[in-house]
């Protein structure tokens, strides 16, 4: 039985067994091969020795290979895999993680079915996936558990969400207040969105500039690249509140404690979703010294500095927002967004990176087409298109497919599977322009490492093979099948899952016989994460 996840489209698969013990385990490395030494027995979980000539696992180099494919057999004289490098090979070590059929930890024997894979490569370069830690931070070792999560599913991107209004979670030399202000705030909404209550027990962390560095070659061993979030020039509320001179209005300020409209207005609070200003020169020394400083700490190309939901009226009544929209000849308070996006575009490309911003940047004037826009909003934005036309690139995060903090009812883990940009507003002709596509884990309702594996588990898993996977291999009645062995891995690894008839089959609740059968109220969701929820928090 194929168990693999993301399927690879050509695999050849037979009765027999090649077994070895793990204390006789060898491996040989062409030396074009070696740099993956290292992490062999990190992977597979046993100790290898390295020896010349035939052994359990042998590393062939392959120059044909594009640079993540790779092709691998099973038989009877052991396992062979062909690459072209680091991750091709990387990649091959995880599918042959996943083929063995015993317990990894544990069994002094382990065993694979023969098999052959042809050529198994990605279908997107961009296979992501995005963790937020300013509303609510998880610390280093989750982290590290979920890029391991990653990298057994072949996904390549971590877009990690360090700032926002709840909290701001990364060192910035220049800047100390930043995180000894903004990374702590004194209570946390509990519950949902329109939900009164408060938590008021205190909330804090941030990493600090040598955190980050383990991190990032952490992932790197993991063929995976980090992209940081740091985001200009609305949801910057935990930036304001350490440094007030930075809105239009230089008023003190608290990090965000409730995550949305409905606290503040039932309060009678009107000053919460304050923008950066765009008139004040200090305000664009500021941004660029930060991206300084991150830059400096992620090798990758890409920086995201998210660019969405920047409420108008703040800029509308500042006097130095209307001058800068008056001396730069601008129309009107979003061409003044347009004119600063385009101003952090100049200051990265000359860093060397490249601007990735929410679909939301896209209705900047004049914007450079190599901006990458993320697509996160389900209504058709022209300006995507229009941007595509251009041979702008996109990241698709539409989010009913991908907002993994969503109810199972609203995104279902099918919209995952089945995900195709033609079916979201992207025309045939411009489907090269699409990167790849990412899930997006919010934290607003998620306080807890179970809490998030239990969201995104499953998900990650539909992503991996929606983002790797050729069109036509997948069905997603085998791929739910395919999950019930993977559910072995999730327990092996700690990874807290949902049962499938909450995830997997949540439409099928819909129907309220299944409900009932089960024991639940038709509002399903709620009712199983109630009923699950303690043991989530152990
Ligand atoms: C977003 O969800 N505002 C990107
Ligand atoms: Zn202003």
């Amino acid at each position: 039985m194929i168990n693999l996840i993301p399927l690879p489209e050509k695999i050849k698969q037979q009765k027999d067994i090649f077994s070895f013990e793990k204390k006789n385990a060898t491996v040989c490395f062409s030396p074009r091969l070696s740099e993956i030494k290292k992490i062999v027995s990190v992977v597979l979980g046993c100790d290898f020795k390295e020896t010349e000539g035939s052994a359990v696992l042998n590393f062939v180099f392959d120059k044909s290979k594009e640079k993540e494919a790779y092709s691998l057999t099973v038989n009877k004289n052991g396992i062979e895999v062909l690459a072209s490098g680091y991750e091709g090979a990387f990649y091959a070590l995880q599918t042959v993680r996943q083929l063995f059929e015993t317990d990894l930890k544990n069994k002094k024997v382990l065993s694979a079915p023969f098999t052959e894979i042809e050529n198994d490569s990605p279908r997107y370069e961009w296979r992501g996936l995005q963790l937020d830690e300013s509303r609510h931070f998880f610390g280093k070792e989750t982290v590290k558990k979920l890029l391991d999560f990653m990298a057994m599913y072949k996904l390549n991107v971590f877009h990690w969400h360090l700032t926002d209004d709840q909290g701001w979670r990364i060192e910035i030399k220049k800047y100390p207040l930043l995180t000894e202000i903004g990374s702590k705030r004194n209570a946390s909404q509990l519950g949902n969105w329109n939900c009164l209550d408060m938590d008021y027990t205190s909330h804090e962390g941030f990493y600090t500039q040598e955190d980050i560095k383990e991190i990032v070659a952490y992932a790197k061993e993991r063929c995976i690249e980090i992209v940081p979030e740091i985001d200009f020039p609305a949801h910057s509320a935990a930036a304001l509140a350490a440094y007030n001179n930075l809105a239009c209005r230089n008023i003190p300020c608290e990090v965000l404690t409730y995550f949305g409209e409905v606290v503040p207005f039932s309060k009678g609070i009107h000053d919460w979703n304050r923008t950066l200003c765009l008139g004040k020169d200090e305000v664009y020394s500021f941004v660029f010294d930060v991206i300084d400083e991150v830059a400096a700490l992620f090798p990758f190309e890409y920086f995201h500095v998210g660019g969405d939901e920047a409420p108008r009226n703040e800029w509308k009544k500042c006097p130095l927002c209307q001058k800068k929209i008056k001396d730069e000849n601008l129309k009107n308070e979003d061409e003044l967004q347009g004119f600063f996006t385009n101003k952090l575009n100049e200051h990265l490309k000359a860093l060397g990176k490249t601007l990735i911003g929410w679909n939301e940047i896209l209705s900047a004037k004049g914007l450079d087409r190599d901006v990458v826009a993320q697509y996160w909003t389900l209504k058709k934005d022209p300006n995507v298109t229009k941007h595509l036309k251009k041979g702008g690139k996109i990241i698709m995060s539409c989010h009913n497919s991908f907002y993994f903090d969503m109810p199972h009812t609203q995104a279902k883990v099918r919209n995952t599977y089945y995900f195709n940009p033609l079916k979201h507003n992207v025309p045939e002709a411009y489907m090269s322009e699409v990167l790849g596509l990412e899930g997006e884990n919010w934290t607003e309702w998620t306080d807890c490492e179970n809490e998030l594996f239990f969201k995104l588990s499953v998900r990650t898993l539909a992503l991996a093979e929606s983002a790797w996977s050729t069109e036509k291999s997948k069905s997603f009645k085998d791929f739910c099948r395919r999950l019930q062995r993977h559910k072995f891995y999730f327990d092996a690894l700690g990874i807290y899952y949902g049962h499938d008839e909450f995830t997997v089959n949540a439409s099928v609740l819909k129907k309220t016989k299944k409900a009932k059968s089960l024991g639940i109220s038709v509002k399903n969701y709620d009712a199983e994460y109630e009923m699950d929820k303690l043991k989530r928090k152990k």
